[in-house]
Order: structure tokens, then C-alpha cells, then sequence
């Protein structure tokens, strides 16, 4: 993980020392944090609030596995800063889920078996969440090609373009946008 942005202890602060006040919208629930401004989202949601669906893979951008949603687009949380997220709404993996029932990626990616470690899940799925708010008619080659930046080292693709697919089906016919 990139290197952790250090806070002095609360008893060596002083007013100028003081992070400024942060608010996140997070799942829909408003968090006020005192945090570097310029902390990954990543380090924040996992060490701060505890959403450790998100996953850290690379911390470079490259394997996906941290993406959430900030305005409804996808983003690698680990290269955004925390500051870049405040103007807008952020989506994690544990948001998705509504009245109790997983949004149909979710449960798609569970009826294809479209995984092995499933530690690349979260990030697939968010992925794929995205682009079916966008554009749920998404042929084979779009699915292919919004999930380009999601790496997953099991090689579950055969599965998880099944379960995007199947989702994509299933919020056509309406179950769910
Ligand atoms: Fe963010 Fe890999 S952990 S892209």
C-alpha cells in the first residue's frame, strides 16, 4: 500500500496541525472524518470506516480491485484522494444491497460461480454495476472491455462475463436498474 499518511498523535497536535474536517457521502449514510485530505479513499474506507469489501490489490491502479463508485463512475479508490471524493456520492460493494436484497450483479456473480478467491470480486462487480446503470443492453464486447481494468488471477472471466450478462438480462426485464 502506498505509504501511510501519518497523523501525529492527538496529544502532540496543535491547532495548525489539526486535518481539516472532511464529509464524505458513503452508501448514501454523510461521515464527517478529520483525515490528510490527500489519504487514499482506499486507506479511509478500510482503515477509518471499516468497508473492508473494497480490497487493496496493487495500490497502483492497475488490478481493479479497489474500485467503487464516486458519481457513478468507477474508480480505483486507491489512487483517489480523499478530498477528491468529497464533492460527490461514493458507492462501495456493502452499498449495493437494498431492503435486503443483493442487486442483481451481486446475486449473478453468485448463481455463475463467478469466482474462485473472490478477492477480485468486489472490484468485477462494481465494475460491472457501473456499466449496466449505463448502458444494461451491453453487448459481449462492451462487458469485455469495462472490465478490461479488473484483474483476476484465478481466470473466472468465463464466469464472471456469464454473470454480467445474466444480470444485464435480468434489469432489462426489469427486476432491477
Ligand atoms: Fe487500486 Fe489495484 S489496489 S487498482
Amino acid at each position: 500500500m502506498p505509504r501511510r499518511h501519518c497523523i501525529p498523535p492527538a496529544s502532540r497536535l496543535t491547532m495548525f496541525d489539526m486535518p481539516p474536517q472532511l464529509e464524505l457521502e458513503i452508501n448514501g449514510r454523510r461521515y464527517d472524518i478529520r483525515f490528510d485530505p490527500e489519504t487514499p479513499l482506499l486507506q479511509v474506507l478500510r482503515d477509518e470506516l471499516g468497508l473492508t469489501g473494497t480490497k487493496y490489490g496493487c495500490g497502483e491502479g492497475q488490478c481493479g480491485a479497489c474500485t467503487v463508485l464516486i458519481g457513478g463512475s468507477p474508480r480505483r479508490s486507491c489512487q483517489i484522494p480523499a478530498r477528491a471524493a468529497a464533492a460527490k456520492p461514493v458507492v462501495t460493494v456493502e452499498g449495493l444491497e437494498r431492503d435486503g436484497q443483493l442487486h442483481p450483479v451481486q446475486q449473478a456473480f453468485i448463481d455463475a460461480g463467478a469466482f474462485q478467491c473472490a478477492y477480485c470480486t468486489p472490484g468485477m462487480i462494481m465494475s460491472s454495476v457501473a456499466l449496466l446503470e449505463h448502458n444494461p443492453r451491453a453487448n459481449t464486447t462492451e462487458i469485455v472491455q469495462s472490465l478490461n481494468g479488473n484483474i483476476c488471477r484465478c481466470g473466472a472471466h468465463p464466469q464472471i462475463l456469464a454473470a454480467v450478462q445474466a444480470a444485464a438480462q435480468k434489469i432489462v426485464r426489469g427486476h432491477r436498474s
